[in-house]
């Protein structure tokens, strides 16, 4: 696949305060290829989506949007790039004292180049696609969990990205809600659009994923298809798909472990 439909990780180190989270990390979303990252909670699943944004940036090592490599720039410098991405951030981050409508456009007005109608009309589509439209007018805190959740994927659709994140987008949902976001991740799919979701929601990413990559302890442990994952002989993806009792040692372990 060409450099150019891509969005890649090479070498990749980041600390938070002299913190490990990601240490010589090589990562590649190709355009088509719909991938999950996995990892336990804290292993720095939501922080690797920032670092492809280039809302942070790494200690070393660098991150490039298509031919571009945006570390090291200031933002106006891959604002272009940039506008190829959409963020469905955990937890929706919706503006609460914004209508859903207002939610949904308000990059649109901010940049500017289209005029109200036509903002509108993105809108009510972006929002009907999610199944919302009825909610147009009704704040946030009027709205149940699951609405919430595709308010905030209407509102990454807005702009028309190629690329768009998924940042734990069925926690909290009942089985229901998780269908409805498995379903519309697999109809963003269909019209082009490449999705990368985070998760340890692993029914929702076998559902929309082609590739898995594991995160543990800094490192990229495993990259493959899901049967790959299921045969996988690595104890800590054994251990993730099917956890024992030794796990809850394991895990406490390591929490207590953490510097
Ligand atoms: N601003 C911050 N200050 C200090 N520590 C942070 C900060 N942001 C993240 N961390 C730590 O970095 C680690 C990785 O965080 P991150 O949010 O990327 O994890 P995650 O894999 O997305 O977790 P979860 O599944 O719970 O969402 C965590 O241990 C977290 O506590
Ligand atoms: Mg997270």
């Amino acid at each position: 696949m060409n450099s150019s439909h891509s969005i890649s990780m090479e070498k990749l180190c980041y600390s938070i305060n002299g913190r490990k989270i990601l240490e010589d990390f090589d990562f590649a979303l190709e355009r088509g290829v719909n991938r999950t990252i996995l990892g336990v909670s804290g292993a720095g699943k939501t922080t690797i989506l920032k670092l492809l944004l280039g809302l942070l940036q790494p200690d070393s090592g660098r991150v490039c949007i298509g031919d571009v490599c945006i570390t090291g720039q200031p933002e106006d410098r891959f604002m272009q790039q940039r506008k190829q991405i959409a963020i469905v951030f955990q937890g929706g981050a919706l503006f609460d004292s914004m209508t859903v409508g207002e939610n949904v456009g308000y990059r649109l007005f901010e940049a500017g180049q289209l005029s109200e109608a036509e903002i509108e009309r993105i809108v009510l589509e972006k929002l009907s696609f999610v199944g919302v439209d009825a909610a147009l007018n009704l704040y946030p805190s009027e709205l149940s969990g699951g609405m919430k959740k595709r308010v905030a994927i209407a509102r990454a659709l807005a702009a028309d990205p190629d690329y768009i994140f998924f940042d734990e987008p069925t926690t909290g949902l009942d089985p229901i809600g998780v269908y409805n976001i498995c379903n519309l991740m697999q109809r963003l799919q269909a019209e082009g659009k490449t999705t990368l979701m985070v998760t340890h929601d692993l029914a929702t990413a076998f559902a929309t994923s082609e590739r898995f990559t594991f995160l543990h302890q800094a490192r990229m442990i495993f990259e493959g298809t899901e049967m790959e994952m299921r045969n996988s002989r690595i104890p800590e993806v054994q251990e993730f798909l099917a956890p024992t009792v030794q796990s809850i040692f394991t895990q406490n372990m390591n929490t207590n472990g953490r510097q």
